[in-house]
């Protein structure tokens, strides 16, 4: 939910701040975004002023000159440190610690900062109490591991000719190659050059500066750099002013800003979270459908945000990939401030063509990781021992979310609870958006309407229904509110510049907010969720954690003045992309807390992120439209997240604003279904719209979809497992499946789950029906539902009326199912495995499935099962086997999940010769059974396919299925 102010009519208090508002800052409540509320860069001092510099370079006029200083540099015990020194107009030097580190991970790491602001030797202005120093703790929270130094990386050039060279990561066959005057650093694997810093001279390091009083106003000083190429524009060093809000500053000039190049890739990927395609587009001097402003990172709370647009959005992951037919590189920009980055591509001569990039940060270290492949999965998997992986969820958040702002009763909650079985359709969470709060005080009820929670709880009980409620960082400033005044006794709140508790507005109308910098607010934190400070929480209660980019509706750009204070005495400024992510770990951390002896896992849903928040929970995309282009954008956006680190995304179902026809509904019903993180959401003056309410034919489609999910479960399941393991993607894009099939490189609108070999190409377009699919290679595909072949490699048009979602099963795979139509994931907990074998061309398939106990932390102690299928065409065998981690309740365990039974084997593409074939024979624990088997032939263009029904194994053990 977000800052719809104009569209929330019930609150009187609320009322009036909307005509104050209205009249102070001119709004006007149009149905778009509101550009003017935020920043182009032009409009952002830093960002315009690296651009100008940028220019200035390349009409080769550069302002300083970088260049390490010979006697500095040092290499040992896999670093090389230097200093680079920055000559600036009178010939002074401005010193600049640089590290070039070498990881065991095979990431080499590049940090750079400021000698003097480092050691504290600069004056802050009005009299501000921040911190000195550059911002170096983004590490601490983003970071879990990698960062071993890699002792064996050797130098095989020291200085000669001022380049010194370093070998580095498996077998060394990486290279650093670094050149001394201009400083450069050219990362190479195996001698070819993937990855160049400062290639193009845009390094800048904004260095501490005394402020010079001048007569000039600030027009003049346009004007003069204007006349004077070369010169810096000063008018936004001290403060800088934007829709009414004044930054002040307090230490001047502070951004930091690298060219890095990707000579020979025309494909970049990442830095979610954007609208507009995977494959990012140009941001300078490109074409008419390309971008004129940087990519920005900056998480604010963007309301009806607009499709294809380099704007911010809601959360950051400064993780770029590069990617072309034999090699995926990548960076990762380690900065919490606010950053563009700007995308341009050039043929050069004899190369194919480049993508230059320009990186640009308000404030803080220059800290960038180096990602050097040569596949997407070492990318990912890199990224992942760096920033951890998706946290493994509970299995009831991997099943359908229905919410709307709001269920504004306990009564309303049964009601809808009750319609949900009536119409046979699955469902696992209800939310509660912010009206059941009493007067918008978290930790409260509205005891009006919800007069009976504890009745509410009850009935969801029953289908082991969870509730998932709203809670955000800004605490209501109200008296007789006990949490906002132990907040404010407490001293834990986030400080305005002049070190008091900073006020601004919010739902609540004046709200304080919660600093989760800080410890101490944290542990305190977690004591709110006690069910007995908390009433009528329960342990089935999880939690959504909104607004926290943060939203202020009266801050510049809808969040924080950056000239806030933290713990610590950080300026927000420094932080801000992170800050969304504290609050979470707050609430994840309570969350664990609830039942210390046999803590349930966590559910978290956030809306602001950054590197890492993938070990916290979900995330969704925010306020996005009722819109068909809503719905097709949400797919490169999920995807985007996937690939940069944060698989458990998803978008709200049906649009937040607005109404949707039944059809979209339907549509995103149906894409919604293969979103990791599934859940429909709507505003509150929209019409209802639960599944069950548009009626036939959209209803009976809407519920297939649901069910469909449901009976893939197993898949999304394991596909979280192993994104728990090693942070894979979940949906994964073409380029990452056939990272060779150059047609797909940027491809966005249809994808894989996880590694089943599924293909799913969700509709996406009003009337349509058919849909064209990409077919990357010539393995065979075949029809979900009807085992029709596709064994060409190319594009196909496919039937796609409104009740069929075009979902093909590649070749090679065994994918796990559960058939039962049940109420709630829990149902089904122990009910029999369907296993679809997907044969490839050569007649083989693998696959796995992963279960455990879908709640607690047991898996760690090895209560979990994790087989491997293989159909081998040889011997002519379906067998599983067991690779799951072991421990102290393995075997009791498996003992309770025997009863769970593979209760049918469907083999697609089955052979010919099996034709009069009647049974089969079953192996487990050295018993034998014999089940019947039904071939059924060929017949068009679908393939042959072969049932077995109950063949007596159960899932808790290894078995053998022989067909022979
Ligand atoms: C370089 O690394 C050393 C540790 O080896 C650390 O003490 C120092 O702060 C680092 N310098 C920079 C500029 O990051
Ligand atoms: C998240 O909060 C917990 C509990 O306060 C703390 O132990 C942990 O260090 C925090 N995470 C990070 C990345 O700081």
């Amino acid at each position: 939910m977000a800052v719809a102010v104009a569209l929330v009519p019930r609150i009187s208090s609320l009322l009036h701040w909307i005509a104050f508002l209205t009249l102070v800052l001119n709004l006007s409540f149009s149905v778009a975004v509101k550009h003017d509320n935020f920043k182009t860069c032009d409009q952002s001092g830093f960002c315009k002023r690296n651009r100008a510099f940028a220019d200035a370079v390349a009409a080769s006029s550069p302002p300083y000159l970088y260049q390490i200083s010979p006697e500095s540099a040092t290499f040992a015990n896999g670093q090389f440190q230097a200093t680079v020194s920055k000559t600036i107009a009178d010939g002074a030097i401005v010193q600049l610690p640089l590290n070039v580190t070498f990881l065991k991970s095979s990431l080499a790491r590049v940090e750079l900062d400021e000698e003097r602001r480092r050691t504290g030797d600069i004056e802050l202005r009005h009299g501000s109490e921040a911190r000195k120093e550059r911002y170096n703790e983004s590490p601490a929270w983003a970071l879990v591991g990698g960062l071993d130094v890699d002792v064996s990386a050797k130098l095989s050039e020291k200085g000669k000719k001022g380049v010194t060279t370093i070998q580095f990561g498996e077998n060394q066959r990486f290279t650093a190659i670094i050149r001394h005057a201009p400083f450069s650093i050219d990362f190479q694997r195996d001698g070819d050059t993937q990855v160049m810093f400062n290639h193009r001279g845009f390094l800048n390091i904004e260095h501490w500066r005394q402020k010079v009083e001048k007569e000039e106003s600030v027009e003049e000083s346009v004007e003069k750099a204007a006349e004077k190429p070369g010169a810096e524009d000063e008018s936004t060093w001290w403060e800088e002013s934007f829709g009414g809000n004044t930054d002040t500053k307090p230490k001047g000039p502070e951004s930091i800003a690298l060219d890095i190049s990707f000579p020979g890739f025309e494909n970049v990927f990442g830095i979610p979270e954007h609208t507009g395609p995977l494959s990012l587009r140009q941001t300078r001097g490109g074409s008419q459908d390309d971008f004129t402003d940087p990519y920005r990172l900056y998480n604010s709370d963007v309301f009806e945000y607009e499709l294809n647009s380099p704007m911010t959005l809601y959360g950051a992951i400064p993780f770029m990939q590069a990617h072309k037919k034999d090699s995926s590189v990548g960076v990762l920009w380690l900065n919490a401030a606010e950053t563009w980055i700007d995308i341009t591509k050039k043929k050069r001569s004899g190369r194919k063509l480049d993508t230059d990039t320009h990186w640009i940060s308000e404030s803080g270290i220059l800290d960038v990781f180096i990602f050097l492949g040569p596949k997407p999965q070492d990318l990912t998997k890199a990224l992942a021992v760096l920033t951890g992986n998706t946290q493994l969820p509970q299995q009831f958040s991997v099943g359908y979310h229905q919410c709307r702002w709001n269920y504004m009763s306990d009564e309303e909650v049964k009601e809808v609870d009750a319609k949900f079985d009536k119409h046979g359709i699955p469902y696992d969470v209800i939310w509660l958006d912010l009206e059941y709060t009493d007067d918008r005080k978290y930790f409260t009820w509205d005891m009006d309407k919800f007069q009976n929670p504890v009745a509410m709880h009850a009935q969801l009980d029953v289908t082991h229904r969870k509730v998932v409620t709203l809670i955000d960082p800004h605490i209501k400033n109200t008296a007789n509110y006990p949490v906002v005044d132990e907040l404010k006794k407490r001293d834990l709140t986030i400080k305005n510049k002049d070190g008091d508790t900073y006020e601004g507005w919010c739902w609540p109308g004046s709200s304080h907010w919660i600093d989760c910098f800080n410890p101490t607010a944290r542990a305190w934190w977690t004591t709110l969720f006690k069910p007995d400070f908390w009433k009528y929480s329960t342990y089935n209660t999880y939690i959504w954690n909104d607004m926290n980019e943060p939203s202020v509706f009266n801050g510049p750009e809808t969040t924080m003045p950056k000239d806030n204070l933290h713990h610590g005495n950080w300026e927000h400024r420094d932080v801000h992309n992170i800050n969304g992510m504290t609050f979470v770990n707050a609430t994840y951390h309570a969350l664990l807390d609830r039942q210390p002896k046999k803590p349930h896992r966590p559910f978290t849903l956030t809306r602001s992120f950054y590197a890492g928040s993938q070990r916290l929970g979900a995330m969704w995309t925010g306020d996005n439209l009722a819109e068909w282009g809503h719905l097709e954008a949400s797919l490169p956006m999920i995807l985007s997240l996937n690939i940069a680190g944060f698989p458990n995304s998803g978008a709200d179902v049906g649009g937040f604003f607005g109404t949707p026809s039944s059809e979209l509904l339907t549509r995103w019903m149906q894409a919604g279904a293969f979103y990791p993180f599934f859940r429909a959401h709507a505003h509150i003056d929209t019409r209802r719209r639960e599944p069950y309410v548009a009626g036939p034919p959209y209803t009976g489609i809407m519920t297939q979809a649901i069910r469909l999910r449901y009976q893939l479960l197993p898949v999304w399941y394991t596909a979280f497992h192993e994104a728990s393991m090693d942070n894979s993607p979940i949906l994964r894009p073409q380029y990452y499946v056939h990272p060779d099939d150059e047609a797909g490189f940027s491809m966005d609108d249809q994808f894989y789950v996880g590694s089943t070999g599924l293909l799913v190409k969700p509709v996406t377009k009003e009337g349509a029906t058919s849909a064209d699919v990409y077919f990357a290679d010539d393995e065979v595909y075949y029809d979900y539902f009807d085992y029709t072949i596709y064994s060409k490699k190319g594009f196909k048009t496919v039937d796609a009326p409104l009740n069929k979602i075009p979902v093909f099963a590649r070749g090679g795979h065994v994918i796990p199912r559960k058939d039962r139509p049940r109420r709630s994931s829990h149902l089904m907990q122990y009910d029999p495995i369907t296993l679809m074998v997907v044969l490839d061309k050569a007649g083989n398939a693998e696959g796995s499935l992963y279960v455990d106990d879908g709640e607690t932390f047991d898996y760690e102690s090895g209560a979990q099962i994790f087989a491997k299928f293989v159909f081998d065409k040889e011997s002519s065998s379906l067998t599983s086997q067991d690779i799951a981690t072991t421990g102290s309740m393995t075997k009791s365990y498996r003992q309770e999940m025997s009863k769970v039974r593979v209760e049918k084997v469907i083999v697609i593409g089955a052979p010919s010769h099996w034709t009069d074939k009647k049974h089969i024979t079953a192996e487990q624990d050295s018993k034998k059974f014999e089940a019947e088997m039904q071939f059924h032939p060929a017949s068009g263009n679908k393939a042959a396919w072969a049932v077995v029904r109950d063949p007596g194994v159960s899932i808790a053990k290894d078995w053998k299925i022989s067909f022979a």
